[in-house]
């Protein structure tokens, strides 16, 4: 098929790189600095290569974050973090940059010392108070890079207080709700802290070394004066061992963090699971930096299983992975609600997932199922968390299709499901999604509990899809920017796979007149849509039901389609792709090692390739590698499709 072409086009986009640092595994669109959550989500825009000096930090929306950091070494100062215009400073030079599935970590000379600069995000997938902290790490350690001894000391600043507090409104996807950034750091002897305009605390520093200890409590819009909040740091002699790091943290809290609709219509808040073990920030973000030294060894444990797993596979696809774990987790929100006492209901954990960037709906389904794998691959139980919130919502019998629904509700984090019933329709798509998700959780979990308390639910959307699958009516699928198609292929497909999953889950239940029945169904069905959706020489399905022109090789579509240097098209209307679309397929093909990298390395050329600034986007052209619309999105937790499929989950 030609398809041997793109493992070698791989190596290509790598050596065009002009970046003049080590970058490992490879210089990326974007550098997840802190990515926690939907708010807590802070990128490095990296185009053909920016130095972490070189560039402002940014939202994954790529709105400005102003986060600068500064080094004095030997009364020289040195910018090292951010892109601040500061007179008298100088730029210190990127000399490596390498990321992990959790962290981005950059090594920056800054005259005569080289300052380690280390960005961790956890991912706690096991543990979920851990889980849940909206916090991130950066910690920064200088060793001598002349073998002299150096005095030194650090600063930074952040500015990102929001004043405005508009309860569950999202302005351009930053949350405005009764909300706060934190920025923490360990008190010592050395520090020195101060707030006031930008120019005023970095001439300070750089003038003297030290900061104030004032603070300007005019509060004010960030665009006035810059309003920053600094803390200084004195590491004392730094020698050709490094310094013991100094922690910084950021966090983004808010609470209530989600509203959810329960029965006749009322609005739950729902906070943060972190709640039920701290009853105040302050608490936890003490406990959050004195835990750093072990919660380094947790990630690098973590980042070691995951790189492990992933090499076996391959090289590329172990970058990939490396890549994609962090964005999956930063979706994610795990949350409780309150008992009628005020206590907290530990028993109803809800996890919520924002579609970030292509819509920003709640709990999308069809975004939920291709994430899938990452919460097989980490922690199988966790699979239960995103589904209960929709589960539940339909058994309140407010939506009224007979079909499973698309999302709890069109704007995160209003959780307000849809009792008009007019969310974004893909009957088949969504309906086939859950019950393969419940089997899978079921199996993997060794849990009936969702299948036992959801069986009615199940039962309805497996008979609407025996009514509908056979000829799937003009309809999306999860791909809805291909727009609708009657008689899609891969949706009778999905609908069967579907009605097989409720024949094994009827199995479970020991409802054995269920899953004979639904078995039949199936078997009855099959052979019919093979028929139907096989072509005239009966060699290939197509895209629709008795649609010859959506075949490869015709005259409309010519082999050479095979051909596209980033990967294999989505399907034959277009020319994109979507790269947990590519990774899930080659999970399929694992034993055919060379079928499995040509869709594992086409990803991982357009990933590489230099030619976007933004947080890692899933849909792509297969012509030249360029990113469509979406970024930042959960689904790339299905890049994990292979690792999970490999059953060396980390549980
Ligand atoms: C089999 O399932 C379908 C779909 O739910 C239903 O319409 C039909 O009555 C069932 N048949 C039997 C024998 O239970
Ligand atoms: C869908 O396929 C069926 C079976 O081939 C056919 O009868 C029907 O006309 C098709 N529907 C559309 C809208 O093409
Ligand atoms: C057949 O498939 C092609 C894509 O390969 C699509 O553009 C076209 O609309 C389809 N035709 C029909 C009648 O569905
Ligand atoms: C792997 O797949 C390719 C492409 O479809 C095929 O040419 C090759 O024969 C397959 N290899 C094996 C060992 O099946």
């Amino acid at each position: 098929m030609g398809l041997t072409k793109f493992i070698s086009l791989t190596t290509l986009a790598l050596t065009t790189s002009a970046v003049s640092w080590n970058a490992a595994p490879f210089n990326l669109a974007s550098v997840p600095l802190a990515v926690r959550s939907p708010y807590l989500s802070v990128w490095l825009p990296q185009s053909a290569g920016t130095a972490l000096n070189g560039a402002w930090p940014q939202f994954w929306t790529g709105s400005t974050l102003g986060w600068a950091g500064y080094i004095r070494v030997d009364g020289a100062t040195y910018t090292f973090l951010g892109d601040p215009v500061v007179a008298g400073a100088e730029t210190a030079i990127q000399k490596s940059l390498e990321f992990t599935s959790t962290q981005s970590i950059f090594v920056m000379t800054a005259g005569p010392v080289d300052i380690n600069v280390n960005f961790l995000s956890p991912v706690e997938p096991t543990d979920l108070l851990k889980q849940s902290t909206p916090f991130s790490y950066l910690a920064l350690s200088a060793v001598s890079n002349d073998g002299n001894a150096e005095w030194v000391s650090g600063d930074d600043s952040l500015t990102v207080m929001l004043e405005n507090q508009e309860l569950y409104t999202e302005y351009r996807d930053h949350i405005q709700q009764g909300a706060a950034a934190y920025y923490s750091t360990p008190n010592s002897f050395s520090l020195t802290y101060q707030t006031g305009q930008d120019t005023v605390v970095r001439a300070q520093f750089i003038n003297n070394g030290v900061l104030a200890n004032t603070e300007d409590t005019n509060s004010r819009a960030v665009s006035d004066n810059w309003p920053v909040f600094a803390f200084a740091h004195d590491l004392g002699t730094v020698s050709t061992t490094a310094t013991v790091p100094v922690i910084y943290t950021v966090g983004h809290v808010r609470d209530p963090t989600i509203q959810y609709i329960v029965a006749n219509d009322v609005y739950q808040p729902r906070s943060v699971y972190f709640w039920s073990a701290y009853s105040s920030v302050t608490d936890l973000i003490s406990d959050f930096v004195g835990d750093y030294s072990t919660a380094l060894g947790r990630a690098k444990a973590f980042d070691q299983k995951v790189q492990s797993d992933a090499s076996a596979i391959s090289s590329n696809y172990a970058a990939v992975v490396a890549l994609s774990v962090r964005q999956a987790f930063g979706a994610l929100e795990l949350t409780l609600s309150k008992n009628s006492d005020g206590s907290w209901n530990t028993d109803d954990i809800l996890m919520f997932l924002k579609e970030i960037s292509s819509d920003g709906n709640v709990n999308t389904v069809n975004v939920i199922m291709p994430a899938w794998p990452i919460l097989l691959y980490t922690n199988p139980t966790l699979g239960k968390c995103p589904l209960l919130g929709l589960l539940e919502y339909q058994t309140t019998g407010q939506y009224p299709n007979a079909w499973a629904i698309h999302d709890l509700g069109s704007s995160y984090p209003n959780a307000a499901g849809h009792n008009a019933g007019n969310d974004e329709a893909m009957p088949l798509e969504e309906c086939g999604n859950v019950l393969i998700m419940a089997l899978s959780y079921t199996q993997k979990s060794d849990d009936i509990s969702l299948i036992t308390q959801y069986t009615d639910l199940l039962n309805q959307w497996t008979g609407y899809i025996v009514a509908e699958a056979l000829i799937p009516a003009n309809q999306i699928s999860t791909d809805d920017f291909a727009e609708a198609l009657a008689n899609q292929t891969n949706l009778a497909i999905k609908g069967v796979i579907g009605i097989q999953a409720m024949s094994v889950i009827s199995g479970i239940l020991g409802d054995t007149d269920d899953q004979h029945n639904y078995s039949s169904i199936v078997q009855h069905y099959v052979p019919q849509i093979l028929y139907y959706a096989t072509s005239s020489d009966g060699l290939h399905p197509t895209l629709n039901y008795g649609n010859e022109s959506s075949l490869l090789g015709t005259d409309v579509f010519p082999e050479s389609i095979y051909d596209m240097p980033y990967g294999v098209l989505l399907d034959t209307r277009h020319t994109y792709t979507k790269s947990d679309w590519e990774l899930w397929t080659a999970a399929t093909v694992m034993t055919n090692t060379t079928t499995r990298d040509m869709f594992i390395d086409s990803v991982y050329k357009y990933t590489a390739d230099g030619e976007s600034n933004q947080p890692l986007g899933d849909w792509y052209e297969t012509l030249d590698g360029t990113v469509h619309g979406f970024r930042a999105r959960p689904v790339v937790g299905g890049h994990l499709a292979l690792v999970s499929a490999a059953n060396n989950a980390l549980h």
